[in-house]
């Protein structure tokens, strides 16, 4: 009998995520039998499947408690419980500095103006967080402050970052891991205007691209990649990785963000490979 594996996703996750209908055919192709499914139906026996692979919750921002509990009791799930706990709070970029990693330089819940990193320009998220929502570009101290105090007020955790302004033309970087290795880099436009400040609805990006990362942004993916297993003891591997990088003031590549709970894994623009090696690393975890 063959392999079942699912391919986990949300409600919009079915409809709209472009990595889907690219994964599961490839997947079935190899001889899996494949499901997709929502990581809140509750008529799933999760313990049917061979394997679980999150793809993309994107509803778990503001069900996380609900999410996490619900991952903790599923089999075989990838990637682990414990990955998806520590890496959905962005709060893991705290543990990424300490590493020595380089991250984009971030303070968190300042209070007055004297606390905002050296900037003309900032970017307001809070730690909890997908797909941009309550997040914004600021050019006046007083907005920043303001949008801190509404997220704060609200029980949530503030994240100010310089707006790099890189991030306008170069772009971002996304190097994607599959497996235990490198896959592929794909370069993502902007996203945040300025002036438009907190949107719900960005979700749409246009101009996506695959690029060829420089070797310094190889290096410092890698050992992104590399510390993830001391940074989460005693964790399964993880099956995927994002990490995407934009370049600081100085040009130098910096983690943005480190996505291992449901990053896009940009298959439509993946060059020739990618799907291989995502297939190869799936039938890798079931063995
Ligand atoms: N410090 C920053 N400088 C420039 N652009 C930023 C910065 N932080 C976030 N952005 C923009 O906002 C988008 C969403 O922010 P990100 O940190 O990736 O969170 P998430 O994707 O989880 O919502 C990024 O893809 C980027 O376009
Ligand atoms: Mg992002």
């Amino acid at each position: 009998m063959s392999a079942r594996v699912a391919l986990v996703s949300s409600e919009r996750g079915l409809r709209v995520d472009p990595d889907l209908p690219i994964a599961a055919p490839a997947l079935r192709a190899a001889g899996l039998a494949v499901d997709l499914v929502r990581w809140d139906d509750p008529d799933v026996d999760w313990a049917d499947y061979d394997l679980a692979v999150v793809r993309s919750c994107w509803d778990y921002a503001w069900r996380r408690a609900e999410f996490l509990a619900w991952a903790a009791a599923v089999p075989r799930l990838r990637n682990p419980v414990e990955v998806l706990a520590w890496n959905t709070d962005k709060a893991h970029l705290r543990d990424l500095v300490a590493a020595g990693l380089p991250v984009v330089p971030t303070v968190w819940d300042p209070t007055d103006v004297a606390a905002l990193p050296e900037a003309g320009e900032w970017v307001v998220k809070p730690s909890i967080s997908a797909g941009s929502r309550d997040t914004a570009r600021w050019t006046q101290p007083a907005a920043v402050l303001g949008h801190v105090a509404e997220l704060t007020a609200a029980g949530r955790t503030a994240m100010v970052q310089p707006y790099l302004a890189s991030v306008d033309d170069a772009g971002e970087t996304a190097m994607l891991f599959l497996g235990g290795r490198f896959s592929h880099a794909v370069r993502k436009g902007p996203l945040l205007q300025r002036g438009e400040g907190v949107r719900q609805d960005r979700d749409s990006r246009g101009d996506l691209r695959a690029v060829e990362p420089t070797p310094e942004q190889r290096a410092i993916a890698q050992a992104v990649f590399d510390a993830v297993p001391s940074l989460v003891p005693g964790a399964a591997p993880v099956l995927y990785a994002r990490i995407d990088l934009v370049a600081d003031a100085g040009g130098s590549p910096v983690v943005l963000e480190l996505e291992l709970a449901e990053p896009s894994l940009f298959l439509p623009q993946a060059p020739d490979g990618a799907l291989a090696q995502l297939v190869a690393a799936v039938e890798d975890a079931i063995r």
